[in-house]
């Protein structure tokens, strides 16, 4: 192979390869190269491509292959060439894989009730923006070097205090490795336990699929463990050979309930006898409304469980800031996996969440924020019961949604299509038999909640559902 090199003729590269030693002919290997690029829109049109001499000369082919190869590829509309001017990609329809057949998000959403983030109108740009300024203005040259691939010091250290005092984590700033999010920190994790030996994970079921896609993808395999009204079925474990078990002990996601005390006791005793690790998703255990907050598990046996937290509930998931918080045995392996992800994530990012955290401002942020959810929620649950009482309201004392069980006569499938294309956006799942519909309220407005919900009462009655009793 003469070796995927630039061609830098002319001021333009061009990176293509000829295999010299290989059956197939030079100039068919040029032009599949070029037409594929086109194909794929990796080459733009209008891109001008190096004069057939120079390509040859970097190439180290005879000048004719590759006249002959622009000539059969011009010929076939690819290329415009004119004589004394130069070769140029033509404009070609671009040939792409077909996007799977599942239902797209609606062109514009009336009423938001997906499940995705925080209230991204709420996001406190103002503190945030004097956190940034404060941070880029105090931060040394060398904060702007890479760093510390597990995150910025200052970072790690208000995340310990802050986990401490807000969820009861036991945490020291050195096993805190800072992330793109949660879901690279399930992704680092997921390499990690691969290289210590652990091939199967255990997953709630129901739970979050990007979990479960994330973890497939790194090579484990992910082992469904059952969840009932009381959270993870714990005694599911003892027979699914699981080294690890990746749970949302404070709100379920996505049914809705804290794992009973029990029960947490249960998966701990479990992990401690087995050797397996814990994976604690605290996605949103930052809200909790009616009762007492539930504290991490991880401070039962932080020798057992890795932390994760996350941004995308408290803030918004657009600033991909996520951290686990690491078990001795582990802290390492993740350590080393996040810097060969992408050595580090952004510093001035970390070094503005550290400010916020340290004035207080997450802090007041989230005061705010509880009571305006929790009036949200409430109107949602009164909204419901008007409007749709056939559906059986749960979920209801932590998080930011509720799930609305559907009576068994009703089509998931069609009344999601239905409210989609009204555009009511929401989620729903099938578990055991019975449907849910997945109702967030962090991100549509309390005017608006009463009449989303008569929507979707409208759109349940359209489709033959009784929407009321
Ligand atoms: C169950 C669950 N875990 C974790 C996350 C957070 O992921 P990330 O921090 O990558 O945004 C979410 C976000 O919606 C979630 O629903």
């Amino acid at each position: 192979m003469s070796g995927w090199r630039p061609a830098p003729h002319l001021g333009l590269d061009l990176l293509v390869a000829v295999d010299r030693s290989g059956a197939r002919p030079l100039r068919e290997q040029l032009e599949q190269q070029l037409r594929d690029g086109i194909r794929r829109g990796v080459l733009h049109a209008g891109t001008p491509l190096p004069s057939t001499r120079a390509l040859a000369a970097e190439l180290g082919i005879s000048r004719g292959v590759v006249v002959e190869a622009y000539a059969q590829l011009a010929a076939e509309g690819f290329l415009v060439s004119r004589a004394g001017a130069v070769t140029r990609v033509a404009h070609v329809e671009r040939h792409e894989p077909s996007p799977p057949a599942v239902p797209g998000p609606p062109r514009s959403v009336r009423f938001d009730f997906r499940v995705e983030a925080a209230d991204l109108s709420a996001f406190p740009r103002r503190a945030w923006l004097a956190a940034l300024r404060d941070a880029l203005h105090d931060a040394p040259d060398a904060a702007l070097g890479y760093g510390d691939r597990a995150g910025v010091p200052a970072l790690r250290a208000t995340l310990a205090a802050y986990l401490g005092r807000a969820r009861g984590v036991a945490a020291e700033p050195e096993r805190i490795v800072v992330c793109t999010g949660m879901t690279q920190a399930v992704a680092v994790l997921a390499r990690a336990l691969r290289r210590s030996g652990v091939g199967r994970v255990g997953v709630e079921d129901p739970g979050f699929p990007v979990h479960r896609r994330v973890l497939a993808r790194e090579g484990l395999a992910v082992v469904p463990v059952p969840v009932d009204r009381d959270g993870l079925v714990v005694q599911a474990l003892e027979g699914a050979d699981v080294g690890a078990v990746l749970i949302t002990p404070s709100h379920q996601y996505p049914l809705g309930m804290a794992l009973a005390p029990e029960r947490r006791a249960g998966v701990v005793e479990w992990a401690v006898r087995r050797g397996a690790w814990i994976l604690e998703d605290d996605y949103d255990g930052e809200y909790r409304f009616d009762r007492e907050p539930v504290g991490a598990l991880q401070a039962l046996a932080p020798g057992h469980v890795v932390y994760l937290g996350t941004a995308s509930k408290t803030l918004a998931p657009g600033l991909r800031l996520g951290w686990a918080v690491l078990p001795e045995g582990l802290a390492e392996a993740v350590t080393e996996a996040k810097a060969l992800a992408d050595s580090g994530s952004p510093q001035i990012d970390q070094l503005a969440l550290a400010r916020f955290i340290e004035r207080g401002d997450l802090d007041r942020h989230l005061r705010r924020m509880r009571g305006r959810y929790r009036r949200r929620r409430d109107l949602l649950v009164g909204a419901l019961e008007r409007h749709l009482p056939a559906v059986v309201v749960e979920g209801l004392p932590a998080g930011l949604h509720v799930t609305a069980r559907l009576p068994g006569a009703w089509a998931l499938g069609p009344l999601l299509a239905r409210a989609w294309e009204r555009g009511v956006g929401l989620h729903g799942f099938e578990h055991g038999g019975v449907s849910r519909l997945m109702l967030g309220y962090a991100n549509i407005p309390e005017a608006s909640v009463a009449g989303g919900v008569r929507a979707l009462a409208g759109i349940a009655t359209g489709s033959g559902a009784p929407a009321t009793s």
